[in-house]
Order: C-alpha cells, then sequence, then structure tokens
C-alpha cells in the first residue's frame, strides 16, 4: 500500500488489533494455558510437581531458554489423547479468531508425545480436526508444521519422520526447536535433506540465542525458507544483507525474547532495525501461555515499547501474508483485506 493514511497515535492500538495478520511462529504446546494443565491432569490422572495453578504460574520467571524448555515439557506432559490435542488447539484457535490472525501455522513437538507412548497419529489427528473445525466454525485458516527437537539425534529426527509420513497430508513442513546453543542446525541436514525430496516446506528456530553462524547454516545446509527468530542477525551486516536481498522472512517473537531475556527491555528490542534495515521480519507469540500474551499482546507492548508506526504495522502484517506457505492466489486476497482495514482508519 502506497499511502498509509495517517493515524492519531491514540487510535494504533485500534488498528493493531482491527488489521488481519498471520502467525507463523507458535509452538501449539505453548500455548497450554495453567488451567488447562491441571484440568487435562485431572482427566487424565497425571500427577504435576505444582500445587496449584498460581504455584505453577510462579513458576514462569526464565532467565534463559532452557529455564523455560524445561517447564514447558513438564506442562505438555499431561498431553494424552487425541481429544487432549484437539482442545488445546481449539483454544489457541478462539484466541488467535478473536486478534484477528486469519491464517496460522502452527508447530507441534511430536517427540515431546511420543517419548510418553503417545502415537503421533494421537497427536496429528487432534491438531488436524482443530485446524479442520477452525476454518469451519471462526473463518480461520490453520496448517502444521512438525518440529524435530535439536536436543535429540538426528536418527532419532528420522525416526519420528518416518512415523509421521502416513499423515503426510496433515502438515505442511518441518521445522527445528527446543534447545538450540551446541545443536547447530547442520546436525540436521540429512533429515532435512529428505524432507526437502518429500515436497516439505522447511524452516528452522536458529540466532534467538545461537550465533549469526547457525542462521548462515539453517539456509545453507538446510536450505530453510524462513528463520525462526533470527534476531541475532543483526550482529552480522553481511548476514542483514543477504536476508534483506532474498526476502527471506524472520518470524520475531518480541515477548518470548523478553521473558527469555534475550533483549533487557522491550524497548531494546530490534526489531525496528530489521524492519528498517528491509527484511522481511513479523511478529508473533513463540509460547503465548508462557510468555505473557497472545498476537495482540505481542503487538501492542511491541509498539508502545520501541515507537514503530501505521507504516511499520502495515509493513509486518504484509510481511506476514507474504512470509505464509499459502498460494499466491489467498496471499493477494488477504493483502486486499489487509488495506481495506487500513482504509477503514483513514
Ligand atoms: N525456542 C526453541 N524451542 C522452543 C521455543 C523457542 O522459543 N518454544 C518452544 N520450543
Ligand atoms: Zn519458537
Amino acid at each position: 500500500m502506497s499511502n498509509i493514511p495517517t493515524i492519531a497515535p491514540e487510535r494504533l492500538p485500534e488498528l493493531l488489533r482491527a488489521i488481519p495478520k498471520a502467525e507463523l511462529h507458535m509452538h501449539i504446546e505453548g500455548s497450554l494455558e495453567p488451567e488447562l494443565i491441571f484440568a487435562l491432569a485431572q482427566r487424565n490422572g497425571v500427577s504435576m510437581p505444582y500445587a496449584s495453578v498460581e504455584a505453577l504460574r510462579q513458576a514462569y520467571a526464565f532467565t534463559n531458554l532452557q529455564s523455560f524448555l524445561d517447564i514447558y515439557y513438564a506442562g505438555a506432559s499431561v498431553l494424552l489423547k487425541e481429544q487432549d490435542f484437539y482442545d488445546m488447539a481449539w483454544a489457541y484457535l478462539e484466541r488467535a479468531k478473536a486478534d484477528n490472525v486469519v491464517h496460522t501455522e502452527m508447530f507441534f513437538d511430536p517427540q515431546t508425545h511420543t517419548a510418553r507412548g503417545v502415537p503421533v497419529k494421537t497427536v496429528i489427528e487432534g491438531l488436524h480436526r482443530a485446524c479442520v473445525d477452525a476454518q469451519a466454525k471462526l473463518g480461520v485458516s490453520a496448517s502444521l508444521i512438525l518440529c524435530f527437537l535439536r536436543h535429540l539425534s538426528e536418527e532419532e529426527a528420522f525416526a519420528t519422520l518416518e512415523e509421521a509420513l502416513p499423515f503426510r497430508d496433515r502438515f505442511i513442513g518441518v521445522g527445528l526447536d527446543s534447545s538450540e546453543l551446541g545443536h547447530p542446525p547442520e546436525k540436521f541436514a540429512r533429515v532435512f535433506a529428505r524432507c526437502r525430496e518429500l515436497g516439505l516446506h522447511l524452516v528452522a528456530h536458529a540466532g534467538e540465542e545461537g550465533p549469526p553462524a547457525y542462521v548462515w547454516s539453517a539456509l545453507d545446509v538446510l536450505k530453510v525458507e524462513r528463520i525462526d527468530h533470527g534476531v541475532q542477525a543483526a550482529k552480522d551486516p553481511a548476514l542483514m544483507k543477504r536476508l534483506a536481498q532474498e526476502r527471506i522472512p524472520l518470524t520475531v517473537c518480541p515477548l518470548s525474547n523478553l521473558k527469555l531475556c534475550v533483549f533487557p527491555d522491550l524497548a531494546q528490542h530490534n526489531i525496528k532495525a530489521l524492519l528498517d534495515a528491509g527484511l522481511v521480519a513479523t511478529i508473533n507469540s513463540d509460547d503465548p501461555a508462557y510468555f505473557g500474551g497472545y498476537m495482540n499482546e505481542n503487538w501492542l507492548q511491541t509498539f508502545a515499547a520501541t515507537g514503530l508506526t501505521a507504516h511499520h504495522a502495515w509493513q509486518l502484517a504484509a510481511n506476514s501474508f507474504e512470509a505464509s506457505f499459502i498460494d499466491a492466489a489467498a496471499k493477494k486476497a488477504y493483502r486486499e483485506r489487509l488495506d481495506a482495514a487500513f482504509d477503514a482508519f483513514a
């Protein structure tokens, strides 16, 4: 959109809530609210090492990625049945709808569940049924991206892929998450090459806590189409230039970065620098139940802290559609909805 209407600063929050957007970096297990964790624990007879919802929430004081992951995997231990996966995804999709998220590509971590004896089929079928209902009942388009846990071996990733392949039509791509430091992308070179042959979309977490070198190898070795996080790329001017030139999207998660101490405060987040350098940066919630907010909360707090403008808002939403794995016609239709939302504010 060439002429973004001038919008009074006091109307910016209203605009941010109203604009249609895509969410491309959200771990469905990270949308599990403490209340649902306790309800599922009771339903499934799973004991939790926390006495109450409040005690669990109080444990959400993270110092880095690993301190979060330890609690995140404990929370996911209450998920056993297909209906549990459905209920978790449905709760997220209703919140996404409320935030005007019109398209979402949700990560899931099968190995977190298969390690507890839950079949991949149970995980995928429950999540997929919620995606189908989201389109039919909420008008939200939703798809799934299977993530390999990078603290496990590449052999285990291959075994997970094999187990998931009977459900190949239920997920659009693969990603790489969990503990970044010490587990560079190249550890998964062969399994990503296989996924590429299978026609799956490829993404990877890189440059969250890890160095720019991990972003380079995610691109050059894994051949990913998007980088999840990627904020450490700002330390490497040659990498910044490449990301901008090749229009490789970064799925940035500001509240996650704040809660995991990647930036000391939101005002020092580099999202504005990334956008102003011409990168296809987007804003996403990562693990909204753990990091203090869903999509709009990430947008609102980031805009308030960093001084992003209505122009940036348009760019971020346009980037989210450009970066998504939907076809060109769907991208065009969403862009038109985005422009119409801005026109309504003029
Ligand atoms: N980083 C790595 N792994 C994750 C994250 C994250 O932010 N959230 C859930 N798994
Ligand atoms: Zn993530």
